[in-house]
């Protein structure tokens, strides 16, 4: 009877290793770490949803709290940016100043936090350390905008509030307050604050009453479109750490108001089948990955178009056509107006084609874009740059975001 406890300490730990183990492509490096990350990430979202369903509130709330129990805040980061909380036409965000640089004008980023529209802050973990960075290495004031999330909005709110912000940032007074140089200023968000970046930068680009505008747009990984989600990366990608294809469909679901029992629906594209009469083939070119990607980023994938569908979708659910939750779906014109862009994508993320497909419209509306792509990446490195958590392509990528911003803005 000696053994038993052996037997069971054995098993345990097969169990553990078998949890903790997601057979990974060979390009992705550091594959241990990023199965330890995917698998805390995995347990905070069981345990939020086990707590929901014995009837202890939502699981977004709880699952924030978990995720920022384990981030690192250091108040202490790189103390010669002055950091301050303010709010913008009621909109809080967090502003960083380089003290000391060069002198004279600065440059201006707003930024916009990823986490589907429903998680980060500006003031916590990574996110706040590398708005610190940017500000001390770009010689810039950096505002990263707090603005509000799911459940507790969702669209067009969190656009709102980013758009609320931006023209606040833009104009006259506050650019003099703050020593900013207008013809510097940029947009930029990385995931859902990509989405969110480029639907602002498009607004903003527009609206004849802006005198200031940005004069280029950094998107890292970003959600452009909600009506294909079988494009060659969303189905190459679906189980990829740490962003899985059935949460960032949850995710777009919950932003856009869309009933969560048609996630099936969603999931084999009905909502945007050949028999949607709203979906005319000009939209319908916008989003075509069958012409807008190279034969070789569109692999040996093969379109999925349903022939019926989910009747009156797109009445009920009018994000999804519209260009400020969809800001792939512009027109050209439209396009044709954006700042100079930076366009980054990662080979095993869901939303790698949303990426080369904005970049691709762009381009054709002959705006100047800069495409980088990462080989080796997943989504979410380019906020996984320090210890533990720290990937080399992430601080790669961090690297030439810098550098663009250095040479472009
Ligand atoms: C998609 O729509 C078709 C036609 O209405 C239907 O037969 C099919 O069950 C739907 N798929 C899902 C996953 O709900």
């Amino acid at each position: 009877m000696r053994r038993f406890p052996l037997i069971i300490t054995l098993l345990l730990t097969v169990s553990l290793a078998y949890y903790i183990y997601t057979p990974l492509p060979d390009a992705l490096q550091e594959q241990w770490k990023l199965m330890l990350l995917d698998a805390s990430f995995r347990t905070i979202t069981y345990t939020a949803a086990l707590m929901q369903w014995f009837g202890f509130g939502h699981y977004i709330p709880s699952t924030r709290k978990y995720v920022e129990a384990l981030e690192i805040t250091d108040p202490e980061f790189l103390p010669g940016v002055i950091v301050s909380d303010e709010t913008f036409s009621g909109v809080p965000v967090r502003v960083y100043e380089a003290s000391g640089g060069e002198g004279g004008l600065k440059r201006g980023l707003l930024y916009f936090h990823g986490g589907g529209w429903a998680y980060g802050s500006a003031k916590k973990g990574a996110s706040d350390k590398i708005s610190r960075i940017w500000s001390d290495e770009l010689n810039a004031v950096v505002v990263s905008v707090e603005y509000r999330l799911y459940p507790e909005v969702q669209f067009p709110v969190p656009y709102l509030d980013c758009l609320t912000a931006a023209k606040y940032f833009l104009s006259a007074e506050v650019l003099s307050k703050y020593s900013i140089d207008p013809e510097r200023v940029a947009v930029s968000g990385d995931s859902a604050g990509g989405n969110l970046a480029a639907a602002v930068a498009q607004e903003i680009s527009q609206d004849s009453r802006m005198k200031v505008k940005f004069s280029a747009q950094a998107l890292i990984y970003p959600a452009v479109q909600a009506l294909d989600f079988n494009t060659p990366s969303f189905l190459q990608n679906q189980n990829m750490p740490v962003l899985s294809r059935f949460f960032m469909v949850q995710f777009w679901m919950q932003y856009l108001e869309a009933d969560l029992s048609l996630m099936g629906q969603f999931l084999s594209n009905n909502h945007s089948s050949l028999q949607q009469p709203l979906l005319t083939p000009k939209l319908r070119a916008r989003f075509d990955w069958t012409t807008l990607l190279s034969p070789e980023q569109q692999k040996d994938y093969r379109p999925v178009v349903a022939d019926e569908g989910l009747e009156g979708i797109l009445e009920k659910v009018p994000g999804l056509l519209d260009v400020r939750a969809s800001p792939l779906l512009a027109e050209l014109e439209v396009l044709s107006k954006c700042p100079k862009a930076y366009i980054m994508t990662c080979e095993f993320d869901v939303l790698r084609d949303d990426g080369l497909m904005y970049a691709r419209r762009l381009q054709e509306a002959g705006v100047t874009v800069t495409s980088v792509h990462y080989q080796d990446g997943f989504h979410g490195c380019f906020s996984l740059v320090f210890r533990p958590l720290d990937f080399d392509v992430g601080k790669r990528a961090l690297r030439d975001y810098i550098n663009w911003l250095q040479d472009n803005l």
